[in-house]
């Protein structure tokens, strides 16, 4: 294997290997003509989709402790899955790329004969793909057992990262992206009152809401489902907390009822482009030069105008957007507006 690099991290009351892929902390900056239109005083965004590695994206925060854990126990074969537009499976990809490891993706339903976006730059990266030729999500997870058993068979050491990377490792990433976020507003004025996040798998949200406990920050998440009812997703971010809390050896106050997710903006499906969500994505790349993809930011940003219409976000003046990437979308063809 080519690199190691593994570093040694302390979060909670836990010591966990980190392969570093972030080397610095992602801009935040304030988008006052949307802040304008969505009649907030402050509108910031952090930019998560210009992390440097991959393409950049949430999902390589969680990476860097998946993959840490992964060369700590060293395997030579990383194994993930999801839908060919997958964000979470080219930040794989070219992670185990960068490290000399082979990349077994398995992908839902059938091979399709366009090879664009993310599924383009998978194959740029030299993973090797499957196709389970089922629609149904769970279907990933399967083949990915199998798959993982007939490797060690032939010899491999491979490495199962869960779908989206939704498992407390990779939310461990997330958690530390608030700390990160706080140290950025420790000398400003004002603070956001309120975080607007895409929820797919919720590795994402439960980080941001663990962390936000914590390392007590003043602000709120709230969270804009893509992928799945808001209630499914729920249970699943509360879980995912859960057991992080028994990784990270902390305890927090997070309940039921902080975990607020918003429905109604899937559109069409996940995957499928929206027409709210493509007016936001122009309203961004028009009023700000911030370009958004259809799968995740698109309707998040669709999610948080039409909450600024409502009495829920009444009270908050100040709210921060986080762009978790994704542009890859952009480019397959019927995705963008
Ligand atoms: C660009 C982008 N934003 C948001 C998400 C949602 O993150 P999570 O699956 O952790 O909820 C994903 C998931 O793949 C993503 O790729």
């Amino acid at each position: 294997m080519r690199i190691r690099g593994l570093r040694q991290c302390f979060v909670g009351n836990s010591v966990l290997p980190r392969l570093p892929l972030i080397w610095h902390r992602t801009p935040v900056h304030e988008l006052p003509s949307l802040a304008k239109k969505l009649g907030r005083k402050r509108l910031w965004i952090k930019r998560d989709d210009l992390i440097t590695f991959g393409f950049g994206g949430n999902k390589i925060r969680g990476l860097e402790f998946l993959v840490g854990d992964a060369l700590s126990r060293e395997a030579d074969t990383l194994i993930t899955g999801a839908g060919p537009l997958s964000n979470h499976v080219r930040a794989t990809a070219a992670v185990a790329a960068k490290c000399g490891m082979r990349a077994a993706i398995i992908y839902w339903g059938k091979e399709t004969p366009q090879i664009s976006g993310n599924f383009q730059l998978v194959r740029m990266l030299g993973a090797e793909t499957w196709f389970t030729g089922s629609l149904d999500r769970s279907s990933v997870d399967v083949h990915m057992k199998s798959m993982a058993e007939q490797l060690t068979r032939n010899g491999a050491k491979p490495y199962v990262i869960p779908r989206g990377g939704a498992s407390p490792l990779g939310v461990v990433g997330h958690v530390l992206a608030v700390q990160e976020l706080l140290k950025q507003f420790a000398r400003r004025t004002s603070m956001p009152e309120v975080i607007v996040l895409p929820v797919g798998s919720g590795g994402t949200m439960a980080g941001w809401l663990l962390g936000t406990s914590y390392y007590k920050a003043p602000w709120r998440i709230e969270g804009i489902t893509v992928s799945r009812p808001a209630y499914e997703v729920q249970a699943q971010v509360l879980q995912l907390i859960c057991d992080t809390e028994r990784l990270l050896d902390i305890r927090s106050d997070v309940t039921k009822h902080s975990v607020v997710i918003h429905d109604g903006h899937i559109g069409p499906g996940y995957g499928c482009p929206s027409a709210e969500g493509s007016a936001a994505i122009c309203l961004a790349a028009v009023e700000e030069g911030v370009f958004l993809d259809p799968v995740y930011t698109g309707k998040a940003l669709a999610g948080l105008v039409e909450l600024c219409a409502t009495e829920r976000l009444m009270d908050a003046k100040a709210v921060l957007f986080l762009h978790t990437g994704g542009q890859p979308g952009l480019f397959v063809p019927g995705q963008y507006p």
